[in-house]
Formats: structure tokens, C-alpha cells, sequence
């Protein structure tokens, strides 16, 4: 390994969201609990990334700025090299995050009380941001199989889509937290049903980098024209090179009249901005981060196979397998706790702080999701704190 994923970084006092959050929650004397939550990993940057902002804060003016030609470019090379995605740089828009950018998408194509398509257990700000645009959210809700793999419940999807009132669907791929990576069949049977009914697909592919051996991520514009025309896809690399704080994301919208809806929702909402050091690091995280990423999938490897080990010995626990992400989902339901006792459980005798399933919404109760981009020496201490906690029930 060239790149340093082993040393655990202190975050606690460094305006981490996700530490900070258990002082918020649980009060002060719980500082020994550990971050299992918030999807940010607990890596450095990539040093590529770091000389580039560097860099820029030795050299740079921090006037007002464009997208730069030499940005676009880099983006084409990503999503070519990586999903096989031709894109042209006139379909993109820049914004400081994928919600942001779901929230104007949902402006641009629906109207308050129109009906929107969610998939849960899902990202559960889907469901604020359909509340705060005034839609009625429809759960087109996964179905767990005996086998363990979530998938789409396509019958009650084109019964939801065939409501006239039903304008959008927010689709995540791959899934937070359930962790599939849709196949390419399963993407373009989920567009059918769409375009037939004429609901608009918001795909949110900020996890799009992150598939394990075995599965590839579809990005749902290379499904063809019509499935392209049909949609927006989000993209960022700022949950891939851990640059969430720069707040730097892509909407790829094809469709020129789907763009001229977004860009006229965001001009009504005061416009979205990207500072200057997010795209300085989502510049360089394309053009060199390819490295530091494949180190990286192998130390998701690993905690994934740590993981799987732990849940098929440790009784009342199963893992559900991620295709993707670096999340996990635990199905945490044989240890018999209603969700609150199981959030109570994990954080006052496991003394570790998880997103609780149930926030993820209806199915996602019994569940916790596991956040893998992390040290393996800190992913050990959790299942060794889960794991003496039921022990000792
Ligand atoms: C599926 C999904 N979409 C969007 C986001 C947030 O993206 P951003 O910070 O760019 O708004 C996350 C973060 O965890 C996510 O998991």
C-alpha cells in the first residue's frame, strides 16, 4: 500500500459532523463512543488532492470563479475511464451537493401535491426533500428476499407510477443503505415503467464509484437515449475522495429541456454556488485519484469480509451484503429489541454510535447501518464492543 489507511485520525474537535453529533445526542462523559454513522470516511485525502488545495491557498485569488474547461474535462475522463459514460460537458451543472441539486430537480419537474416515488429503506433526506417541496412521497418499498438481496417491487412500482399526480421518482443507485448495485436489466425495467407513465427518474449516483468485485455500477444514462432524455443523475466525488466538507457535486441532465426547468428552479432559489477549493480538490480527485481509490476498495474489502465474519458468528445478527457503497446494513432483528431499545443498546452498552435503521424509514427497523471507510484497527474495536455487549445481555 502506498497510501495510508491504517492510522486512526482523531476527529473529535475538528468539525466533524459525525463526532460531533454523539456529544449533541448523548451529552457530555460518552466521549470513548465511536462514529459509526454519517457517510464521510475516517481517511486523509489523497496527497494528489491535498498539493492541489495547497496549492491554491499559496497562490490563488478567492474572487468569484467559473467552471473551468480544464474541470469539464477532467469530469469526461472520469465517467468515461469509470462508467463507460460519454458525456458532454454542456448537460452539467455544478452545485455545492447532490441534495441541493435533487431539491431544484424536484422543483424543476413537480408542483406541491404532486406524488413522488421513493425506494425504502432509502437516504432518508429523499423523504425531507419531498416534504419540503410540498409532494406526497409514494414508498415503492424494497422487498428483502430469503436470499438476503433487497430488490425492486416492480408490479406496485407501476401501479404507484400510473397516478397522473406521480410527476418523479428518486432512485438511488447503488442504494443507501440496502447496498445493491442495480443490474442493468433491473435500471431499465424501473425506466419503462417510468417513461411510459411519464415520471421524470432524479437517479442519485453519488455511490456510483464504489461497487465490489462482481458487480458494476449501471449509470443509468448509458441504458440508451430514451432512458437518458428521461432523467438526472447525480453525481460527486466527494464521497469517493472524502471531500464532502468542499461540498462539489455534478447534475447530468441531457434532456436540454429538463436543464432549462433546472436552471430556472435554481435561479429561483438564489442559484447554487461551488467554492473554489471544491473544485480545485474535485478537479484533482479525477485526475489523479484513480490510485488512491483502488487502495481504497480493498481496505472496504476487507472490513466488509470483517464484517460478514463477525454477523455470521455473532447470534441475532446477519449481514446484508453490499454490492456497492461503502455502507453496510446490518439486520440486527433476531436480537428481538424494538428500534429504540436497539439504538439505546448499540450506543449506552456497545458504545458505538450507528445511523439506526429505522431513520432510513418503514423496513429499515431492526436494522443498523454500518459505516465501513474506516480504519480496519477502529471497525475491529466496534464488533468487538457489538460483540461483548450481546454476549452479555
Ligand atoms: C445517496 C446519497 N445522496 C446524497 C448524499 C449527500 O450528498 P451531498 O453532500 O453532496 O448533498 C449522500 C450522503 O451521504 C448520500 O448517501
Amino acid at each position: 500500500m502506498s497510501y495510508d489507511f491504517q492510522s486512526v485520525v482523531e476527529r473529535r474537535g475538528t468539525m466533524s459532523a459525525k463526532w460531533h453529533m454523539i456529544a449533541e445526542d448523548m451529552g457530555p462523559g460518552n466521549e470513548d463512543v465511536i462514529a459509526m454513522s454519517v457517510a464521510d470516511m475516517e481517511f486523509k485525502p489523497a496527497p494528489e488532492i491535498v498539493r492541489a488545495l495547497v496549492n491554491a491557498a499559496q497562490h490563488d485569488v478567492f474572487g468569484y470563479d467559473y467552471v473551468t474547461d480544464d474541470y469539464f474535462a477532467a469530469l469526461e475522463f472520469w465517467m468515461h475511464r469509470h462508467h463507460q459514460f460519454d458525456i458532454d460537458a454542456s448537460w452539467v451543472r455544478l452545485s455545492n451537493g447532490v441534495m441541493p441539486a435533487v431539491n431544484s430537480a424536484l422543483r424543476a419537474v413537480t408542483r406541491p401535491g404532486d406524488k413522488v416515488i421513493i425506494q425504502g429503506p432509502v437516504y432518508y433526506p429523499f423523504t425531507f426533500a419531498a416534504e419540503r417541496n410540498g409532494l406526497t412521497i409514494e414508498n415503492n418499498a424494497l422487498v428483502l428476499g430469503d436470499d438476503g438481496r433487497y430488490r425492486m417491487d416492480f408490479a406496485d412500482l407501476e401501479h404507484k407510477a400510473a397516478d397522473p399526480r406521480c410527476t418523479a421518482i428518486m432512485l438511488c443507485n447503488p442504494h443507501n443503505p440496502v447496498g445493491r448495485v442495480w443490474t442493468a436489466d433491473e435500471l431499465r425495467q424501473l425506466g419503462d415503467i417510468c417513461i411510459a407513465h411519464d415520471v421524470t427518474i432524479l437517479a442519485d449516483e453519488i455511490h456510483a464509484d464504489f461497487a465490489y468485485t462482481g458487480h458494476e455500477v449501471t449509470m443509468f444514462g448509458t441504458l440508451g437515449e430514451q432512458y437518458a432524455e428521461h432523467c438526472f443523475e447525480f453525481t460527486a466525488p466527494t464521497k469517493t475522495f472524502n471531500l464532502a466538507g468542499l461540498a462539489c457535486s455534478n447534475a447530468i441532465i441531457r434532456n436540454p429541456q429538463l436543464r432549462k426547468r433546472f436552471d430556472i428552479a435554481v435561479e429561483n432559489i438564489a442559484g447554487l454556488t461551488v467554492s473554489h477549493f471544491g473544485l480545485i480538490a474535485c478537479q484533482a480527485a479525477y485526475e489523479h485519484g484513480e490510485a488512491w481509490l483502488n487502495e481504497l476498495m480493498s481496505v472496504l474489502d476487507t472490513n466488509r469480509a470483517l464484517l460478514r465474519d463477525f454477523a455470521s458468528t455473532t447470534p441475532g445478527l446477519a449481514l446484508i451484503e453490499p454490492e456497492g457503497t461503502y455502507l453496510a446494513w446490518l439486520d440486527c432483528r433476531g436480537l428481538g429489541m424494538t428500534a429504540d431499545e436497539l439504538r439505546d443498546f448499540m450506543r449506552n452498552k456497545g458504545r458505538v454510535y450507528f445511523d439506526e435503521g429505522a431513520l432510513f424509514g418503514r423496513g429499515g427497523e431492526g436494522f443498523e447501518r454500518v459505516n465501513l471507510a474506516c480504519p480496519t484497527v477502529l471497525l475491529q474495536q466496534v464488533v468487538e464492543r457489538v460483540g461483548t455487549a450481546i454476549a452479555e445481555r
